[in-house]
C-alpha cells in the first residue's frame, strides 16, 4: 500500500441554492446533488483515482447510507479492511453551494466520532508497510494523536490536515507531523497570529517550522498556496480555472499532493500538481464526483487554457 488514510467518510447532500434562507423562510433551491463525502474519503480516492494504491481506516454506521459509502470505496479500488461498522447513523454533510460556486457546510460526525485509539492500534502492522499517514480533523482528536504516534513509531511521514478548524488541536502533536496542511485561517486558529497577508501566513509558517515540522503548506484560496519548508519555500498562483462548485477542492490538493510524494515527487512538483488538481476539481459540480482520474486529469491540462 502506498497510502493509509485515518479519517471520516460522510454523505454529502448537497443543495444548490439562489440564497441562503432568512430564519423561519422556506425558500426553493433549483437543485440537489447527493455524493459521497467527508474529507478523509475525498482524500483516499483523490489519490486512488490517481493511481495510488490506498488503504481506508475509517467507521460508517448501521444505516442506509453505509453499504453504498463501502461500495464507493471498492469502486476506486481502496482497501477496505479497516472501513468498521458502528450502530447509529454514518457521517452526513448538508451542504449549500450559492451560485458564485461558494460552499456552506454542516457536519453531523455520526459513526467518524466512533473511530478510535484502538482502530488504529488494530492496523499498526498494514500502516507500516505504507509511504504515508493522511490524517484531517472529522474524527476524535484522540484517535488523531494514536495515528500520529504510530507513524512515528514505525517510521511512516504523516501529513495532517487540521480541517475543520478546532481551538483544542494540539500545537506539540503539530509539530511531529511531517507536512501540516492548513488553509490560511487553520493556521491562524492554530497559532494565534494574523495569517491575512503573504508575510504573516509566512511568520506563522515560520513558527510552527521552527517548532519542528519540516513542512508547512498553507492553501490560500485565490492566491493560491505557499510552502514553508526546512528545504525551501515556494509561492504557487492560485491555477486557472472557471469554478462552478469549489466544494471538496482542499481535499483534491490533498489527495492528489499525497500521490505525487509517494510517487518519489518533490515537494515543489507535487504542489504544483495539487494545486492544478484542485483547480480542474472546481469546474464541476459535487465533491467525489468532480475527481478527475489520471488519463482525465492529463487530457485537462493538455488542453489550453482557452480551449476549457
Ligand atoms: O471538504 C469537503 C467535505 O467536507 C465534504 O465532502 C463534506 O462531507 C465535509 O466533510
Amino acid at each position: 500500500m502506498d497510502i493509509a488514510v485515518i479519517g471520516s467518510n460522510m454523505v454529502d447532500l448537497i443543495s444548490y441554492i439562489t440564497r441562503m434562507p432568512q430564519e423561519g423562510e422556506t425558500i426553493e433551491a433549483p437543485d440537489f446533488s447527493m455524493g459521497c463525502g467527508g474529507k478523509g474519503a475525498n482524500q483516499a480516492v483523490a489519490a486512488a483515482r490517481l493511481g495510488s494504491q490506498v488503504l481506508m481506516v475509517s467507521r460508517v454506521g448501521d444505516d442506509m447510507f453505509a453499504a453504498n459509502t463501502v461500495r464507493n470505496f471498492e469502486a476506486n479500488g481502496i482497501d477496505t479492511t479497516h472501513v468498521l461498522s458502528t450502530p447509529g447513523t454514518s457521517g452526513v454533510a448538508p451542504i449549500f453551494v450559492d451560485p458564485d460556486s461558494h460552499n456552506s457546510i454542516i457536519i453531523v460526525k455520526g459513526a467518524n466520532n466512533a473511530l478510535s485509539p484502538a482502530d488504529v492500534d488494530a492496523v499498526a502492522d498494514e500502516v507500516a508497510q505504507c509511504r504515508l499517514i493522511v490524517l484531517q480533523l472529522e474524527i476524535p482528536l484522540e484517535t488523531v494523536y494514536a495515528a500520529i504516534d504510530l507513524g512515528r513509531r514505525v517510521g511512516v511521514p504523516v501529513l495532517l490536515n487540521p480541517a475543520p478548524a478546532s481551538t483544542e488541536l494540539d500545537f506539540a502533536q503539530v509539530t511531529k507531523c511531517d507536512y501540516f496542511v492548513p488553509n490560511e485561517t487553520e493556521l491562524a486558529t492554530l497559532t494565534g497570529l494574523p495569517t491575512g497577508s503573504i508575510e504573516e501566513v509566512r511568520a506563522a509558517a515560520q513558527v510552527l517550522v521552527d517548532r519542528g515540522c519540516p513542512n508547512l503548506i498553507v492553501t490560500l484560496g485565490k492566491r493560491g498556496v505557499f510552502w514553508l519548508g526546512t528545504e525551501g519555500e515556494l509561492l504557487l498562483d492560485e491555477y486557472p480555472a472557471t469554478p462552478v462548485d469549489t466544494t471538496g477542492a482542499g481535499d483534491a490538493f490533498i489527495g492528489c499532493f499525497s500521490h505525487h510524494l509517494v510517487q518519489g515527487d518533490p515537494v515543489p512538483e507535487a504542489l504544483r500538481a495539487a494545486n492544478a488538481y484542485a483547480a480542474n476539481s472546481v469546474t464541476k459540480r459535487g465533491t467525489q464526483k468532480s475527481y478527475a482520474d489520471a488519463e482525465e486529469f492529463a487530457h485537462w491540462l493538455a488542453q489550453g487554457e482557452s480551449e476549457r
